[in-house]
Formats: C-alpha cells, sequence, structure tokens
C-alpha cells in the first residue's frame, strides 16, 4: 500500500532536487551557499524504501551499507571561492545498502572492500556466514552496474574453514586482484588470492601466497610508479600485534618482499591493519588501528620506499581498537575514515599534511546502541569517494 506512496513521494522529491540544482546552475549570481548546497546536500536515501523487505526470508540483523560522498567534484563548482578546506563535505550523495535486509544467505557479514572497475561500474566484497569465524564464513561479492546492485555471489569457500577480510585491487592492466586469508582464527591465518580478467564475472582457481605472507589484512594496497605494488599487512598472535609492509615486486602478485614490523616502541601489542599512502615529500607512510589502552589512530613513516620504518606514533585522531581506511585524494588531501568513541561513531576527517594534522570533516554515523565498523575508502575516476562499511554488526574479535 505505502510503496506507490512512497514512490510518488520520492519521484516528487527528486523533481524539486533537480530544479533546484538547475536554476541555481543557471543562475550566475547565485552565492557560495546555495552553491554548496547543490553540490553537497543532494542527500538520496533509498534505504527506506528497503522496509517491505524486512520480514522476507529468516532473519539476519546485518547489513551492509554504502555511502558515496562528493569531494573533489564539488570543488570544481567552487573554484576561486575561498572556503575553508573542510566545508566541501557535508554529507553523502548518496547513502545505500548494497542488499534489503535479511535479503541475504547469511547472518553477518563484515570486512568489505570496493574496487572502481570502470566509470559508475564498482564491486564490492566481504565476508558473509553465521557469524565471524563460523566455519562456513565464505567471500562474497556484489555489483554495482547500471545503477543498481547485484545480488552476493560466492567468490570462494572452503569446507569448514572461514575466510577473512577480502581486499580488492584493480591493477593497470584490468586485471583484478581479491587477496583475503583462510584459516580457523586469526593466528591461524594463510593468505590468499585470486584473479580475474573479466571484470570479476569469474575468478581463476585460488593461489595460496607463500608461507608468511598474508598479503593486505584489511585495507587496498597502493600501486607505486615502479610497478611494486604495496600491502600494508599485520600479524595478530599471542601477546604480539604488529603491522608489516608486503611488496609485491613482479608478476602482479607472485612475488613477495615483506618489510618490518612496525610497532610502537616498548609494547607488545600495538598497531594492525596499516592503511599505506605516499605523502607529497616523496615518503611512504601507514596509518594504523592500534589496540586497546593506546586508543589512537597511529601513523609509521618509510624514507626509503617503504624498506625500513620508524617507530608508530600516536596521532590526535582516536581510535577504539577498530578497522580504519584512507585515501589519498587527487587534491593531495589525505581522507580517513575511522571510529571515535566505540563503533557506534563513524566519522571522517581530512589531513591536508599528509597525516600530521587533521579536521573534523563528516559523521557517517552516530548511534551508541549500534555497530558502524571497518570502512573502506576510494576515490573513483569522477573524483567521488566512495565509503562501505559493517552496518551494526556485533563484533567477536579472535586477537
Ligand atoms: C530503491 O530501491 C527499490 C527496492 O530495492 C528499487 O526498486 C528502486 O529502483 C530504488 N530506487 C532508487 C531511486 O534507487
Ligand atoms: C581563506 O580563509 C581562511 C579562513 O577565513 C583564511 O585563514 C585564509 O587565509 C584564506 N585564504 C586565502 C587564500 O584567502
Ligand atoms: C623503551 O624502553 C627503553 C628501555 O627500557 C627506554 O630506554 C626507552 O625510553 C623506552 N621508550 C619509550 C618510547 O617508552
Ligand atoms: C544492532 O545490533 C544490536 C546487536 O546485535 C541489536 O541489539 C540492535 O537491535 C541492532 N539495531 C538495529 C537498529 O538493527
Amino acid at each position: 500500500m505505502w510503496k506507490p506512496v512512497a514512490r510518488v513521494l520520492l519521484f516528487v522529491f527528486m523533481v524539486l532536487l533537480l530544479l533546484f540544482s538547475a536554476s541555481d546552475f543557471h543562475n550566475p549570481f547565485s552565492g557560495i551557499e546555495s552553491r554548496a548546497k547543490s553540490n553537497l546536500h543532494l542527500l538520496i536515501f533509498n534505504s527506506s524504501l528497503h522496509i517491505n523487505h524486512l520480514f522476507h526470508h529468516f532473519h539476519a540483523h546485518l547489513f551492509r551499507k554504502v555511502v558515496r560522498i562528493s569531494a573533489s567534484a564539488a570543488s570544481s563548482n567552487l573554484e576561486g571561492v575561498n572556503m575553508t578546506e573542510d566545508s566541501y563535505i557535508r554529507k553523502p550523495l548518496v547513502e545505500e545498502f548494497t542488499f534489503p535486509a535479511n535479503s541475504a544467505p547469511f547472518n553477518s557479514c563484515h570486512a568489505s572492500t570496493i574496487v572502481e572497475v570502470d566509470k559508475g561500474h564498482f564491486l564490492v566484497a566481504y565476508f558473509g556466514g553465521t557469524s565471524e569465524g563460523a566455519p562456513d564464513v565464505k567471500i562474497w561479492l556484489q555489483r554495482f552496474k547500471d545503477g543498481r546492485w547485484e545480488s552476493p555471489v560466492i567468490v570462494d569457500e572452503e569446507p569448514n574453514v572461514p575466510m577473512w577480510n577480502p581486499v580488492l585491487f584493480k591493477l593497470h592492466s584490468n586485471e583484478l586482484l581479491i587477496f583475503y586469508k583462510i584459516g580457523q582464527e586469526v593466528q591461524k591465518w594463510s593468505g590468499c588470492m585470486k584473479r580475474s580478467y573479466d571484470k570479476g564475472v569469474t575468478w581463476l582457481e585460488r593461489e595460496q601466497l607463500p608461507p608468511g605472507i598474508l598479503g593486505p589484512s584489511k585495507n587496498k594496497p597502493i600501486l607505486l610508479e615502479h610497478g611494486h605494488l604495496l600491502c600494508g599487512s599485520s600479524v595478530e598472535s599471542w601477546n604480539s600485534w604488529g603491522s608489516w609492509m608486503e611488496v609485491v615486486t613482479t608478476d602482479s602478485g607472485r612475488s613477495w618482499r615483506k618489510y618490518g614490523p612496525i610497532y610502537i616502541q616498548n609494547e607488545t601489542l600495538s598497531v594492525i591493519q596499516p592503511v599505506p599512502f605516499q605523502t607529497a615529500k616523496g615518503k611512504l607512510r601507514v596509518l594504523m588501528r592500534s589496540f586497546e589502552g593506546i586508543d589512537r589512530v597511529c601513523i609509521s613513516e618509510s624514507d626509503d620506499g617503504g624498506k625500513t620504518w620508524g617507530f608508530a606514533v600516536p596521532t590526535e585522531l582516536p581510535n577504539p581498537n577498530s578497522g580504519i581506511d584512507g585515501v589519498k585524494l587527487s587534491d593531495g588531501r589525505l581522507l580517513l575514515a575511522y571510529n571515535t568513541i566505540s563503533r557506534g561513531v563513524l566519522k571522517i576527517a581530512l589531513s591536508s599534511d599528509d597525516g600530521d594534522s587533521w579536521h573534523d570533516a563528516m559523521t557517517l554515523e552516530d548511534n551508541l546502541a549500534m555497530e558502524f565498523s571497518y570502512p573502506a575508502v576510494i576515490q573513483a575516476s569522477d573524483g567521488n569517494v566512495h565509503i562501505t562499511y559493517t552496518y551494526n554488526r556485533t563484533q567477536i574479535k579472535a586477537s
């Protein structure tokens, strides 16, 4: 009954939105305020329309949300205007779930990763099953194409052994890589990967990475100019947490080197899940999640292309022992998505000095009764920033 009503309302909303942005566009005298609005306040919620799916199938409490934010796309319209640095991202352009609540063939999902295949065409992967670490946890993949999300499909599964934290990456050759871990618990992880040459429609046989190489532990790697792929990796074993830089030197994933460890001096349990990036000065840095009691996003730097790393030190950004992800934007700023006091608050911060100082840019979620965690962040070819994250899953971390 309410479905047609919702459609009509949505239509009216879209028309108003179009009128607003069109009139704004044609008025050369429109002020900064309204010009900013037409770019920044385009907020399209479709999740409410999914409510009618809530009681279909079996009960699942966990689903996933995707947020697309206009970042540098908006800046071109603000040319010559001196807006303070953080003022041109305010609200997500689009917020949506990749699948309607309770429609997926798993109860729980976590640790998403996103890659742009072509313009407007994305893949998102995550692990899903009964619960994190359950023997039925597989790697699932969803495609966003022609404006819609396709249903989740299985990329890989192993009878009675859970899979963990997939990471998608596209090479310049258009070859797609998906890295993930297999093992009964975090301490028993082995690194694995698959490749696709057809935009993720089919994947070749699983390849196991060399012993001791886990691949990127949560966040996307970066590809350096000379072709080395830098994967931020980490170890979570008994009384020992620290990061490593694993570098694929040739053959897009067949030859590996490992540099590190990266850790906080005199701390056995310190930093994991690095986010690698290149600085304006040509150095490499990583931002990392930290163990309880440290409570800050930590940072470490390498002056020699990633071979040696300084001790990790805390930044000003809080971190409640929860996954982060960031991206170096095409305008040179660094964007980070992170939880603050708990996994119930998910924020975005920006840095104009490669992580030395930060300012608050946006609050994506704020509800302490829920979980919004493990963001994955990319900047697409059109300049828009896309963030996926776990939407309300209760974390059971084996560490
Ligand atoms: C909103 O979601 C519904 C149900 O999934 C879908 O049929 C509809 O096309 C979507 N509308 C928009 C504007 O995305
Ligand atoms: C832009 O505005 C900020 C804040 O008002 C100010 O500190 C800064 O100097 C201005 N920059 C330019 C180039 O005018
Ligand atoms: C680490 O421990 C050494 C030896 O006890 C000490 O000299 C050093 O100051 C400590 N460093 C930090 C950062 O706590
Ligand atoms: C979020 O998850 C918690 C823990 O499973 C649950 O108690 C709560 O009802 C969920 N909230 C929503 C809005 O789904």
